[in-house]
């Protein structure tokens, strides 16, 4: 038996990284999934790779979730689609590092809207399909252990991480009469391209991502010398959405290897 068979799941921010594994899993497992992404190729190749692995089970929908009307769209996109939806997987974010003295308002903002403004918008545009008598719906938020230690150099990213907590919390209290869940996990280093050698990593949107040598080296020595894959970092969000975690509401898992306890 598949964990689940028959839902719909939109999930932010999956052309890439984890949201990426989060949906080929979440197909593997029996849902119809919204692939979302803010840059059209990777979220069109992996609805395709989904679809060539579990045809029929994905489709993208290219949206902006920092806007009140992507987030709509994309709800509306995957009911459209898929005919309802059943889970919400806030997983869009970014990093943008710098020290508290020279964090620019740009870095500031961007990092704030995608990852604690964008939720936002996603749930108050599910609540359209989801905040409905019994509608057993699971929303996971995806946060960071920097929401929960703080980070030298994350100031805006380990606010907003932070503040997925508390966002989880009032969602899980404030739906909880419609069977809705709503949980929030948060990782230590996960490997995609936001963890990766800085000095050597991706731009996105013209700026470096990723963590400097010597201190990506003592993060992973706090994880034990290990970082999680993508497919690993799926599983505890999958344990969310499903009906593995029944009963369970307003509760954030931290998945660092150790990092934080
Ligand atoms: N990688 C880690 O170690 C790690 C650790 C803790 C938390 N996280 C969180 O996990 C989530 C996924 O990160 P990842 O490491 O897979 O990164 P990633 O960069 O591989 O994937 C994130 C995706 O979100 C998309 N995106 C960005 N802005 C968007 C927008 N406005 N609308 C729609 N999509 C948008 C990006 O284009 C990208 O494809 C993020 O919230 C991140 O903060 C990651």
């Amino acid at each position: 038996m598949r964990k689940l068979d028959g839902q719909v799941a939109v999930i932010t921010g999956s052309g890439r990284g984890i949201g990426k594994a989060t949906a080929m899993l979440f197909a593997r497992e029996g849902a119809s999934v919204m692939v979302n992404d803010i840059d059209p190729a990777p979220c069109e190749e992996a609805a395709n790779e989904i679809n060539k692995a579990f045809p029929g089970k994905a489709a993208c929908c290219v949206a902006d979730i920092t806007k009140g009307e992507g987030a709509q769209k994309l709800m509306d996109a995957a009911v459209e689609k898929f005919g309802k939806m059943d889970i919400l997987i806030n997983n869009a974010g970014i990093t943008r590092d710098a020290m508290i003295h020279k964090m620019t308002d740009a870095q500031w903002d961007v990092c704030v809207n995608i990852s604690l403004k964008g939720a936002f918008n996603c749930i108050r545009a599910a609540s359209k399909y989801m905040r409905h008598p019994n509608h057993n719906g699971r929303i996971v938020n995806v946060s960071s252990v920097a929401g929960l230690m703080g980070n030298v150099g994350q100031i805006n990213y380990s606010s907003a991480k932070a503040g997925l907590i508390g966002m989880t919390k009032t969602v899980a209290r404030e739906w909880a009469a419609f069977g809705i869940r709503c949980n929030v996990v948060a990782y230590g280093v996960v490997d995609t391209r936001l963890t990766r050698e800085k000095e050597t990593g991706d731009v996105v949107e013209g700026e470096q991502v990723g963590i400097p040598k010597k201190i990506r080296e003592l993060m992973i020595g706090a994880m034990g010398g290990k970082t999680l894959t993508p497919e690993e970092a799926a599983k505890p969000i999958l344990f969310f959405a499903s009906d593995d975690s029944n009963f369970i509401t307003g509760n954030l898992l931290n998945i660092s290897g150790g990092a934080y306890m």
